[in-house]
């Protein structure tokens, strides 16, 4: 199976909701399942995910034509069943306008925000999942298509580039640090 994930915002449904029609994958996604299964319980702004619970679920009965998405994807799936993992990235600043479009409040848009500069997801996924299986497509300043066919080539091909993300490299150069990481 394939996966797509990163932290929310990043173009996860909108990208993969393509893909699986282009490819006739079959698109599986996680905060969906997570709730018909009722392996989540709304807290706040927040899911609650039963992550083992979830892992149960979907280590057995996914075709191996799987188009899975979700933010916590690299956390549910077992390496072995994953040919290759996309982890979609936005820069913070981007990132942070659509979290205020979305009514995110304060804890929760600084908890993604924080992780994406950070990098948690991917790093995450590549300990997870493996280094060899795992790539990185920075989406802010790419238009929906061409992050599309990027992915459309990796899948066909099984690689391509690696590219290097750093916004904390970004962030603290605008001395942003203490307003990202106030606490
Ligand atoms: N290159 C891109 N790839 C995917 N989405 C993009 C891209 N550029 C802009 N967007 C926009 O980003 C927003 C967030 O996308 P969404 O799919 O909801 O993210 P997620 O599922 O990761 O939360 C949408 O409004 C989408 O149209
Ligand atoms: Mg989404």
């Amino acid at each position: 199976m394939r996966i797509i994930t990163g932290n929310p915002g990043t173009g996860k449904h909108t990208v993969a909701k393509i893909l699986a029609k282009n490819l006739k994958l079959e698109l599986v996604d996680i905060n969906k399942i997570a709730i018909s299964e009722g392996a989540a319980e709304k807290n706040g702004q927040v899911f609650d995910v039963d992550v083992r619970k979830l892992k149960k679920i979907l280590n057995n009965n996914m075709p191996s034509n799987a188009l899975l998405v979700g933010h916590l994807a690299p956390y549910i799936i077992s390496k072995n069943k994953v040919e290759i993992a996309v982890v979609l990235r936005r820069n913070p600043y981007n990132l942070e306008r659509v979290y205020k479009k979305r009514k995110y409040n304060k804890k929760k848009s600084l908890e993604n925000l924080g992780s994406e500069i950070i990098g948690i997801t991917y790093y995450d996924t590549i300990k997870n999942i493996g280094r060899k299986k795992t790539f990185q497509f920075d989406t802010t300043n790419e238009s929906i298509s061409s992050t599309v066919k990027k992915i459309e080539s990796l899948f066909a091909k099984g690689k391509t580039e690696k590219s290097d993300i750093d916004w904390l490299k970004i962030v603290s150069e605008k001395n942003d640090l203490k307003r990202f990481f106030p606490y």
